[in-house]
C-alpha cells in the first residue's frame, strides 16, 4: 500500500511500520502531500502518525529522533520561523567565512551575506532530486560529525537538512574532466532553488567525488569558498593553489575560475551576494 492510501484510511501498526522502513521518511511526506492536499499539513500528519506507532519502530532509517527532529522542523515552517538546522547551518558557516585565513575581501563579502541572512526567506520542504555524487556526503562529512567546532556544526546541521537539500549540478563543460557531471553536486541551503528559497543570495556548498575537475566558469555575483576537505583553486587561468581546510579563495564578479579534487572527496562551502 502507497503511503497516500494509509495516510488517507489511518493505517497504523505493522503497516505502517512496514511503509516507513521500505519508503523512508521523505517518501512518506512526500506521499502525504498528495493525500492530504498540503505539504505541511501531509507532513505532520504522517509524523504524529510515526509518534503513535513509535514502539513499534526500532529501525535506524527512521529513529525517534530523525521524526521528532523532522516534526520540529515542520512546524518552524508552519510558523514562519527558521528551521533550527537551517540557523545552526547559517550560524556555523558564519563563524568559518570569520577565519582569519580568509582574505579581507572574503570576509567582507560574508559580513554582507550574513547580515542579509538576518532576515529568513521562504521555506521549501520537499524532496529533491539527487544525483550521484550525493552519495559521497556522509563519508565526507562523517569525520566532522563529533566535532565541537564550526566544523562540527556545519557537517550535523548539513546531514540533518540532507532530504531537504536543494541539488543542482553545473551543464558547462569547459576544461572539466570528463567525469564532472557525475562525480559533482551543488547543494543549495539559502538562495535561489534552496531550502530557503531566496533571490538575494546563494549560501551552500559543493560535493565532488574524487579526481573531479570542475569546468572553468565565472559568473556576475561576487564569491568567496571555504574549503571542509583538501582541494585545488584556480583562479585566472594561474597556478592550482591548494589553501588547505579552513581556507579559500574569494571571485570578483566575472573572474574566471576553477576547482578540482585530488584524491579524496570535495566539500567546500560557498557563499555569493546576487
Ligand atoms: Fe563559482
Amino acid at each position: 500500500m502507497a503511503a497516500r492510501a494509509f495516510a488517507k484510511r489511518g493505517v497504523l501498526g505493522v503497516q505502517l511500520h512496514a511503509e516507513l522502513e521500505i519508503l523512508g521518511g521523505l517518501a512518506v511526506l512526500a506521499d502525504a502531500h498528495i493525500a492530504v492536499g498540503n505539504t505541511f499539513d501531509g507532513a505532520v500528519f504522517v509524523v504524529e502518525l510515526c509518534e503513535y506507532v513509535m514502539p513499534e519502530l526500532d529501525g535506524a532509517q527512521f529513529s525517534r529522533g530523525r521524526v521528532a527532529q523532522r516534526l520540529a522542523m515542520t512546524m518552524d515552517i508552519r510558523s514562519h520561523s527558521r528551521p533550527k538546522e537551517i540557523q545552526d547551518f547559517i550560524d556555523g558557516v558564519r563563524v568559518l567565512f570569520a577565519a582569519e585565513t580568509l582574505t579581507k575581501e572574503a570576509r567582507a563579502l560574508a559580513v554582507q551575506i550574513f547580515a542579509l541572512l538576518e532576515q529568513p526567506g521562504a521555506f521549501r520542504f520537499e524532496t529533491r532530486e539527487r544525483f550521484p555524487a550525493c552519495d559521497w556526503l556522509d563519508s565526507t562529512l562523517e569525520p566532522y560529525l563529533g566535532a565541537d567546532n564550526a566544523f562540527g556544526q556545519v557537517a550535523r546541521s548539513i546531514k540533518a537538512l540532507d532530504p531537504f537539500i536543494g541539488w543542482f549540478r553545473r551543464t558547462t563543460v569547459t576544461n572539466a574532466s570528463e567525469n564532472f557531471l557525475e562525480g559533482h553536486a551543488n547543494g543549495m541551503i539559502c538562495g535561489p532553488g534552496g531550502i530557503e528559497d531566496r533571490p538575494d543570495l546563494q549560501l551552500g556548498f559543493t560535493i565532488m567525488k574524487p579526481d573531479v575537475r570542475y569546468p572553468d566558469h565565472g559568473h556576475p555575483p561576487e564569491e568567496a569558498y571555504v574549503l571542509m576537505t583538501p582541494g585545488q583553486f584556480r583562479k585566472d587561468r594561474g597556478p592550482w593553489l591548494s589553501p588547505g581546510i579552513g581556507c579559500g579563495i574569494h571571485n570578483l564578479p566575472g573572474a574566471i575560475h576553477a576547482v578540482r579534487s585530488d584524491d579524496n572527496p570535495f566539500l567546500a562551502l560557498w557563499c555569493l551576494k546576487n
